[in-house]
């Protein structure tokens, strides 16, 4: 089944969102962690504590293979779920696979994917997890839900299995089902998307009715008392 991440670094919501019992990791980026008054070590670990065992993916700023090394061993270091995210490139993929060969196995997120090829790239060095971000796709005149397709279908012809495809830069809750149907591991989506997610005005309307066909008929009796 696909699995939802939560696309926040705000504490507030990922408690919210953990209590309705529907989010199995976190994924953040450096322009969500700015946007939180914590300094950033201390929000990486109330983050990943409140995750318990679900993976928090976590950005590196350096943009050479080494500094992504160093960053990523630092940030393994701080909770063991932690998920480095590195964003694809020549230097990215060189730092995924330092980090996934030996003994080390620091599992990355590889960010910023816009086609086929970065993903067979990615998955190749190691990643365990590759970010497509459809909504930036979309923006400019591209299919993001197709592109998530694609890459669905060919790590399956492909015997692919190591990779999750995580389904990122979701605008709103129908990209979520679009990509669910096109096989997508896990779909990230903001707070905003998941609220509408969980609404219809229908529902809404529905328990109006329900109520206070409830209340004419039967007054103030209840359920319990
Ligand atoms: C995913 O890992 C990214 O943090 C995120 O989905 C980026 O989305 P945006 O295009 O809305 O910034």
């Amino acid at each position: 089944m696909v699995q939802i991440f939560l696309d926040s670094a705000n504490l507030q919501e990922i408690e919210e969102a953990l209590s309705w019992g529907v989010i199995s990791g976190i994924t953040t980026n450096p322009s969500l962690m700015s946007k939180e008054a914590e300094p950033f070590e201390l929000l990486v670990k109330k983050i990943c504590s409140l995750m318990q065992s679900n993976p928090v993916s976590v950005e590196v700023l350096s943009t050479v293979a080494e500094g992504m090394v160093k960053e990523a061993r630092h940030l393994a270091g701080q909770a063991p779920n932690i998920v480095v995210k590195i964003p694809m490139g020549i230097e990215g993929l060189k730092a995924v696979y330092r980090l996934n060969r030996g003994e080390e196995k620091i599992p990355c997120n590889v960010t910023l994917v816009f086609s086929v090829n970065q993903a067979l790239l990615a998955a190749r060095a190691g990643a365990s997890y590759i970010s497509p971000f459809i909504g930036r796709l979309d923006d400019i005149g591209w299919d993001g839900v197709g592109l998530v397709r694609e890459i669905v279908e060919v790590f399956s012809r492909q015997g692919i299995n190591n990779t999750r495809v995580i389904a990122a830069s979701i605008r709103h809750p129908r990209h979520v089902h679009e990509v669910a149907a096109a096989g997508a591991h896990i779909a990230t989506v903001p707070f905003s998307v998941l609220k509408q997610m969980a609404r219809h005005p229908l529902t809404d309307i529905g328990v109006e009715r329900f109520l206070s066909d409830w209340a004419r008929a039967r007054g103030g009796e209840g359920i319990g008392h």
